[in-house]
């Protein structure tokens, strides 16, 4: 089942004085399957927040249309998504806890509100926070009530955009784990995010959007052990290799990069030089490597 068709998206923007066009995304087009976690990348300015802003129904495309289930986005497709905008703004003079019982009232919630309210608290690790004024929040805690206020009434797809930014190392790692133990639920999660290590960490696809256009897309881990970059070489007995300079030494080892096609000539070289072979490791791209390598063609 497709959660989310987003089919050749347009949009521009009127800009300046002279109110001159300016398109921003230039026919956008991926899938989110449902039950998959999906990573949008890409760098400031990409377009994400525009395309996640058209996947909410909240702004219109100029051309082309979204399907949330199979329904075209909405007003009405919106109400069954978490969705966690990129700058979430409460009412400052109200805790944490009304702001979540607030919103669950409004999701229209049968059942036990305020267990429920504790629960999310709980999960988001804001349980002791919960009845301080908003303001008095920082940007980590407040991203955390906006993570709660997105998955309170418990959606089967939350769209969240730059969930992790103001989170410490901790609280990255948290976050990563709510993701997960959603994922187990059946929950179907698409963020943005331009942090690739966090992507790396926690997608099952990947969505690079760059300048306002899909460059790549795929399942990550396809993406990552498909392409040997470079061996290691660990080697030992000798000081030098002629014709090879090691990328580190560490004690009596020493450490080379080479390419595929050089690691035959290297091994042979270590042995002439009277050296031994510890280890040859092949290394797959990273996503940074990835990415950067697809930009860099453009
Ligand atoms: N309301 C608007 N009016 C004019 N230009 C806009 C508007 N909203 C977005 N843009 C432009 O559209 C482009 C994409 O912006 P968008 O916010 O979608 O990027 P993003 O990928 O979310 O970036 P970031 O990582 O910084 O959040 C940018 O060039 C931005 O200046
Ligand atoms: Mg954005």
């Amino acid at each position: 089942m497709k959660a989310i068709e987003v089919k050749g998206i347009f949009k521009s923007f009127r800009e300046g004085f002279l109110l001159e066009r300016k398109e921003v995304l230039h026919g956008v087009e991926f899938e989110v399957r449902g039950g998959a976690v999906v990573g949008l990348l890409g760098p400031n300015g990409a377009g994400k927040t525009t395309t996640i802003k058209i996947i909410m129904g909240i702004s219109e495309p100029d051309s082309g249309e979204v399907l949330v289930s199979g329904k075209r986005a909405s007003r009405s497709t919106r109400e069954n998504i978490g969705f966690l905008p990129e700058a979430p703004y409460f009412y400052d003079y109200l805790t944490g806890r009304e702001i979540l019982t607030s919103f669950a009232r409004f999701y229209r919630m049968k059942g036990d509100i305020s267990r429920r309210v504790d629960e999310v608290l709980e999960i988001v690790g804001m349980r002791d926070e919960a009845d301080r004024w908003v303001r008095s929040y920082s940007k980590g805690m407040l991203q955390r009530i906006g993570l709660a206020q997105a998955i309170i009434h418990d959606p089967d797809l939350l769209v969240l955009d730059e969930p992790m930014s103001g989170l410490d190392p901790i609280g990255r790692r948290e976050f990563r784990e709510i993701i997960s133990g959603l994922k187990k639920k059946g929950k179907t999660i698409l963020f943005s995010s331009h942090i690739l290590q966090d992507v790396e960490m926690i997608c099952d696809e990947v969505v690079m959007i760059y300048e306002g256009r899909v460059i790549k897309q795929g399942v990550l881990e396809d993406m990552l052990s498909g392409e040997i970059s470079h061996y290691e070489v660990t080697v030992e007995g000798v000081e030098e290799i002629p014709g090879f300079t090691p990328e580190r030494r560490s004690g009596k080892r020493l450490l080379f990069m080479v390419e595929e096609g050089r690691v035959d000539s290297i091994v042979k070289a270590v042995i002439e030089a009277g050296g031994k072979i510890r280890a040859v490791i092949p290394r797959t791209l990273t996503l940074e490597e990835i990415f950067i390598r697809e930009v860099k063609d453009r």
